[in-house]
């Protein structure tokens, strides 16, 4: 639960900042606030870490996806190339701009195979959104080399790897976007919220204006006297969000050293199972280290091992089976079964029928099946990795 664990008399103070201006909102009342702008601060220190020239906070990382592929442009007809695991928000964003989600495969990284994304291009391809799944980055040097090729834009999700970083470089600052998400069980959390990067000043504005329907946010004297630029939504994140966030960025760099520690106890525990793999990570180094993946050579050994650890009281996911993070499982998504009757924009005649099949994705389907994931905490007591390293150890005695 990382950023969760945390939660204390920073945060509190951060809070009380905010509540005794009772100013809530994160535009205007700028006497009343008495120089209080958390959202503000948490973006600047956002940027900081990151490295990211621009940054903005929205209400949540499926509202991050929203709204970068809106300011990317991607609209009606257009394709985007999404990999087959995923939190269904990426999907889910993509549809909610009028696109379509292309499905490709993954590979040993569990992220978006780049060699998959030349067999999804297809003229009508305007985007393709890594995910780095479960804190590691995924291979996303080769990804912008091919999206560059293909001219294809390249939005990173990076809601799952708050942090992490690829040779050196912070994940979200790859790609013409990243976004990021706060909600509850992310490395760093606001309760709910997200935010959008990026190094393109054009793509900032554009993701600012829509987020606060179009509020060009230049008058110095009052909101209502704002220019209007183009048609938007209400996406604005709140005070209160910000002061979380900026007490919980300071501890970013702490929650990633402890769950390293962590996850490097327990990977010495499983690492003599003899065909053991752990997950391929490109850049270990850069390791947010909220999960702990490995995989065994067969299916029916992994579900048994699986079951054996359950025994020992150690939770893991084959994600193979999870209803929200795996395409081949969502069968509302295949169904089409969108919140309006119209089942727009499955159902527009212009749109390419694409197909979910699971006999697209042949890395997916074998890793996903023999790989087990585990959740690493920030505080794990010396007494709590113990036990879990006996219990793999009594666990693996069936293998
Ligand atoms: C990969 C991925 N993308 C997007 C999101 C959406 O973030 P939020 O829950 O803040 O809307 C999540 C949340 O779990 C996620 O895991």
């Amino acid at each position: 639960m990382a950023g969760a664990e945390l939660i204390g008399k920073e945060e509190i103070k951060e809070v009380m900042d905010v509540l005794r201006t009772g100013v809530l909102a994160r535009y205007a009342f700028d006497k009343e606030r008495q120089g209080i702008w958390k959202v503000r601060d948490f973006e600047k220190a956002f940027a900081k870490y990151t490295g990211a020239k621009y940054a903005l906070g929205v209400t949540s990382g499926s509202a991050a996806l929203k709204i970068a592929l809106t300011a990317l442009d991607v609209g009606p007809g257009d394709e985007v190339i999404c990999p087959a695991f995923t939190f269904m928000a990426t999907y889910e964003a993509v549809l909610e701009v009028g696109g379509i989600p292309v499905m490709a495969d993954i590979d040993d990284t569990l992220n978006l195979d780049p060699d998959d994304i030349p067999n999804k291009v297809t003229p009508r391809t305007k985007a393709v959104i890594p995910v780095h799944m479960c804190g590691a980055p995924a291979r996303i040097d080769k990804i912008i080399k091919t999206a560059k090729k293909h001219k294809i834009l390249v939005l990173e999700d990076n809601a799952q790897g708050c942090g992490a970083s690829f040779k050196g470089r912070k994940l979200g600052t790859f790609g013409h976007m990243g976004i990021f998400s706060f909600d509850h069980y992310k490395t760093i959390t606001t309760g709910e919220g997200g935010l959008v990067i990026t190094n393109d000043r054009d793509l900032y504005h554009r993701a600012e204006w829509y987020h606060d329907h179009g509020h060009d946010h230049l008058s110095p004297v009052s909101r209502a006297l704002d220019g209007r630029t183009i048609l938007g939504f209400n996406y604005r994140m709140n005070e209160i969000q910000g002061a979380l966030g900026l007490a919980q960025i300071r501890k970013l760099d702490r929650v990633i050293a402890a769950q390293r520690k962590n996850k490097a106890a327990i990977k010495e525990a499983l690492a003599p199972i003899p065909g053991l793999k752990f997950r391929a990570i490109p850049d270990p180094e850069g390791d947010s280290a909220t999960f702990l993946g490995f995989n065994l050579p067969e299916e029916e050994q992994t579900l048994a091992f699986q079951k054996a650890l359950k025994a020992e009281g150690i939770d893991t996911v084959r994600f193979k089976d999870n209803f929200w993070h795996y395409v081949p499982n969502w069968e509302h998504f295949l169904a089409k079964s969108t919140a309006n009757s119209k089942q727009h924009p499955f159902s527009d005649p212009r749109n390419r029928k694409v197909a979910y099949s699971r006999k697209a994705i042949p890395h997916a389907e074998d890793l996903l099946g023999r790989t087990l994931i585990m959740g690493m905490n920030v505080k794990m007591p010396a007494a709590k990795i113990r036990a879990i390293r006996k219990g793999i150890e009594k666990a693996a005695k069936i293998l």
